[in-house]
């Protein structure tokens, strides 16, 4: 037999290959039929130009940011770019390498400083990014044998962290005290306990009722991890997040942070009064096994986190942007996310996702970029737009986007 004929007869015989991505046909029909009604794609918006914190040209067009989390507007801080261009100067554009080998530079323990300031705690940790904080510290806390138990709406990467570890994940009800306190005292004697709470909730914006879930956790022996990523630098006196404005911060284990939100920049946080808290450089996978962040963004990230220290005049601001907002939309007739304004997050709820598209579009051309976020991000399988407000958004922009609204939700029929 010739070699050709060879062939063909082998592949005559191999198994059909089965399309592993056939698994999200319903996807991609669901946004070809979205995009064939005409509506503009909401999740390819290109930022040709940003101007501010608070605006920018989004596909061609002069445009408000109502979708970021920029909640403090330190983005264009001078003093944080000014750091970060110093710092690319002097050290270079990357580190080459993990935190444990080459990448700890001195920006990066500069960072781990200024959070131990902000924090007031003993230890900080930097990851890469908040994802693989939460990916790093849960799954390496809790090991086999251990429990977790979750938030059921609790981010991905509080879900991942939980998959990637070997610990026995157990979820209860939405800021439900009393089901988080029955699934804690139905964990075996002897087992160890760590409960995963968010201080905002970033899809609704609502907050944790930290104080009690603290104290449950506590009365049961459990060690609690706060992730304050939607609340650093805005919720609390101080801006340490919600378990400072509820009084229970010096009861809380671990708190993870990031960087992506209102420090401006990119990265991820863990901090600690825990006396054993350094081993975790030694053992946690995610931030052993990937590179350091450039020194650029740790040095801007230092210089945003301590001016955010001394951030009360933009937190009163914010505090008051998002009252207004909140208090406009649901006089508009909009259906929110909660009742009263509990964070920087406004979430409004749309009927359906087709409706949800529309209104995005119909705000877009307004000349408004909003998110819009559905399952498997919303809770309870919500099309939804949030909006997140900006220290910099002045009170005219407020009323500004509140017109945008009422114009788009009257030609939607939303409201
Ligand atoms: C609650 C929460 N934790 C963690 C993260 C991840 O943060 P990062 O963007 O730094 O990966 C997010 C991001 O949106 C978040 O909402």
């Amino acid at each position: 037999m010739s070699e050709t004929i060879l062939k063909s007869a082998e592949a005559a015989s191999a198994p059909e290959r089965v399309d592993l991505l056939a698994k999200f046909d319903p996807i991609i029909q669901t946004r070809e039929a979205l995009l064939a009604a005409g509506v503009e794609d909401p999740f390819s918006l290109v930022m040709d130009e940003v101007l501010s914190p608070t605006q920018a040209i989004c596909n061609g067009r002069d445009t408000i940011l109502l979708g970021t989390y920029n909640y403090m507007g330190m983005t264009f801080d001078p003093d944080v770019i000014a750091a970060g261009q110093a710092a690319m100067q002097d050290f270079g554009a990357g580190t080459t390498g993990s935190r444990v080998l080459n990448g700890t530079f001195r920006d990066h323990r500069d960072v781990e400083t200024a959070l131990r300031e902000f924090y007031a705690m003993d230890h900080a940790m930097v990851f890469s990014t908040g994802y693989q904080a939460n990916l790093g510290i849960i799954s390496t806390l809790a090991g086999k044998g251990d429990y977790i138990i979750l938030d059921i709406d609790s981010h991905a990467s509080i879900w991942d962290g939980c998959a990637m570890g070997s610990a026995e994940v157990v979820p209860f009800k939405h800021n439900d005290v009393e089901a988080l306190e029955k699934r804690l005292k139905r964990v075996p004697e002897g087992a160890g306990k760590l409960v995963v709470l968010e201080g905002v909730y970033s899809m609704m914006g609502d907050v944790a009722p930290l104080k009690e879930m603290v104290r449950v956790c506590k009365e049961n022996g459990a060690t609690v991890l706060v992730d304050e990523a939607h609340s650093m630098g805005f919720i609390g006196e101080h801006g340490r997040g919600v378990a400072e404005e509820q009084g229970v911060l010096d009861d809380v284990d671990f708190i993870i942070g990031t960087f992506s939100k209102s420090v401006g920049t990119v990265g991820g946080f863990c901090v600690s009064n825990h006396p054993k808290f350094e081993v975790l450089r030694l053992v946690c996978r995610p931030y052993v096994f990937t590179a350091a962040l450039p020194p650029a963004v740790m040095a801007s990230s230092a210089t945003s986190i301590r001016k955010l220290m001394h951030g009360g005049n933009k937190r009163a601001h914010l505090w008051e942007n998002s009252r207004t907002l909140h208090g406009g939309l649901k006089a508009l007739g909009f259906q929110l996310g909660t009742d009263t304004p509990q964070s920087a997050i406004i979430a409004v709820i749309m009927p359906d996702l087709e409706k949800g598209a529309m209104m995005w579009e119909a705000l877009l051309k307004e000349g408004l970029y909003v998110n819009l976020a559905r399952p498997p991000a919303t809770p309870a399988g919500m099309t939804l737009l949030r909006c997140s407000l900006c220290a910099e958004h002045t009170a005219e922009q407020v009323q500004t986007i509140l017109g945008m609204f009422e114009r788009a939700g009257k030609a939607i029929g939303i409201i």
